[in-house]
């Protein structure tokens, strides 16, 4: 299926006062976590305070929400095969990753954590990720055996190291029944860390 071209999509309606997220650009990864429905509500919240936002999912992400929900809530189509066709040709994943201000991965799973630590380009998501230079904020969402794993507590290290922003999952029930850490932060601390951000420099 033909990719419309990304020149004519859609703009975010001008909030009433500016805020930091006014006219910015900003690409929502979502990968295949539980709390992949918590990034429907960011996509609102998003797009309230005036930015305009690009959804990309990768393919187990998809098994969680549709894309058409994503489609409807950005109001922007939404990616996840770097292969597709686009109008005019162009490649997608360099040019998502050139007109992002924010790259923001929420939920960010354990898989997609190694596979971003290891400089991965095996899917959209990466690749755009290793395309860009700007802004990167990692909002891990899993078990809590998973997540205090030696093995993703490494690529978590491996990623501050590169720059990346990552924010600590919060305690909460997970859905494995128990109360431990590894669940998403508040919509409320993910906007608060992007929006500080905004206030540094646009580069990893
Ligand atoms: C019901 C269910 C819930 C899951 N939730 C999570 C999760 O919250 N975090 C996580 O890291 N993996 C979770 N997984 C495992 C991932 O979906 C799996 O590792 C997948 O390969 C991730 O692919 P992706 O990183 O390309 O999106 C879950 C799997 C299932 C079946």
């Amino acid at each position: 299926m033909l990719e419309p071209r990304l020149k004519k999509q859609t703009s975010p309606k001008p909030p009433a006062n500016p805020t930091a997220f006014s006219e910015k650009t900003i690409l929502l990864c979502i990968s295949g976590s539980i709390a992949a429905y918590r990034a429907c509500e960011l996509v609102r919240e998003l797009r309230k305070r005036g930015a305009r936002v690009f959804c990309l999912m990768t393919e187990s992400a998809k098994k969680f929400v549709t894309p058409i929900t994503f489609r409807a809530l950005s109001g922007n189509p939404v990616y996840s095969d770097p292969f597709s066709e686009t109008e005019d040709w162009n490649i997608i994943h360099t040019d998502l990753a050139d007109r992002a201000d924010l790259i923001l991965i929420a939920p960010a799973t354990a898989d997609l954590i190694a596979r971003l630590a290891c400089g991965f380009a095996d899917d959209l998501v990466t690749s755009v990720v290793l395309a860009s230079r700007r802004r990167i904020l990692v909002v891990p969402a899993m078990n809590d055996r998973m997540y205090t794993h030696p093995a993703t507590q490494v690529n978590l290290g491996k990623l501050l190291e590169m720059n990346y922003e990552v924010m600590k999952p919060i305690e909460g029930d997970l859905v494995c029944g128990r109360t431990a850490i590894g669940h998403i932060p508040s919509l409320d601390a993910i906007l608060s860390r992007a929006e500080l951000m905004f206030s540094r420099p646009n580069s990893i």
